[in-house]
């Protein structure tokens, strides 16, 4: 049995006063967290704060990830951050691959597959993402997009017990930050594909493992249908996890599947 994981994506969003204003309303509004998994990302520069500010409401159940790191362990990388420092400050998580670093930073299936393989090698649990574009979409092609981003980004050397570890998102790309969510079967649709990947990459064992995520709009009025759907383990959720209203009634939600 999976446990769903519900993870925070605060993109460039809040500064530390804002950030430990979150914590502070969140934890009391989540009482009982039994069967769900919450992780907070929030910007490099808020990662301290949101740790220490989890730590003093005695909160210790709740992961805390960065968006993005860089996959050599240290060196002349200027503005970037490794897995070793992010371990540092008590990431347990690292999102890969969002959408946006593949539209505005280069990001590709390399340089995914390069953090993908640095967050496993240094204990930091990838919340890697995928997803098809609205053009993609209407091409017809989103299994193969995805299957060829999902191949691609694990390739080289990831073990099935390594690969039992990952969380992985379906985000579709013109789902995101639009309104427009995926329906709850589109959502289904390809996450029961992508297991049926794993499944031939690493076998039925590590598949029924894997984490598979749904990302794009996904709002407290929304996310009943998604977790309802046998394969969706969970959601990415950028601006609805900004209020920790809505973002803890996505996360009770998910409790109550
Ligand atoms: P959204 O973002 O919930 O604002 O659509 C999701 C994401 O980008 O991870």
């Amino acid at each position: 049995m999976r446990v769903p994981v519900i993870a925070a994506n605060w993109k460039m969003y809040k500064t530390t006063g804002p950030a430990v204003e979150f914590v502070q309303d969140l934890v009391p509004r989540l009482g009982g967290r039994e069967g769900v998994e919450v992780v907070i990302c929030p910007p490099f520069t808020c990662i301290p704060a949101v740790a220490s500010a989890l730590f003093a409401e005695g909160e210790r159940g709740i992961g805390v990830g960065a968006q993005n790191l860089h996959w050599e362990k240290e060196g002349a990388f200027t503005g970037e951050v490794s897995a070793p420092m992010l371990r540092d400050l008590g990431c347990s998580h690292v999102i890969i691959g969002h959408s946006e670093r593949r539209l505005y930073f280069g990001e590709t299936d390399l340089t995914v597959n390069r953090r993908v393989l640095a967050a496993l090698a240094n204990g930091l649990t990838p919340i890697f993402c995928l997803g098809e574009t609205l053009e993609e979409r209407r091409a017809g092609i989103t299994l193969s997009v995805c299957a060829t981003q999902l191949h691609f980004g694990l390739e080289e050397g990831i073990s099935a017990e390594e690969a039992a570890r990952l969380i992985i998102a379906y985000e579709p790309v013109w789902a995101i930050g639009t309104g427009v969510n995926a329906t709850p079967g589109d959502a289904e649709e390809v996450i029961s594909f992508l297991r049926g990947q794993l499944m031939k990459e690493y076998g039925s064992e590590v598949a029924e493992r894997v984490r598979i995520l749904y990302g794009g709009s996904v709002k407290p009025d929304n996310i009943g249908p998604i977790m309802a759907q046998p394969n969706v383990d969970g959601a990415l959720v950028g601006g609805a996890s900004l209020q920790a209203e809505s973002f803890a009634a996505i996360v009770d939600a998910a409790r109550k599947r």
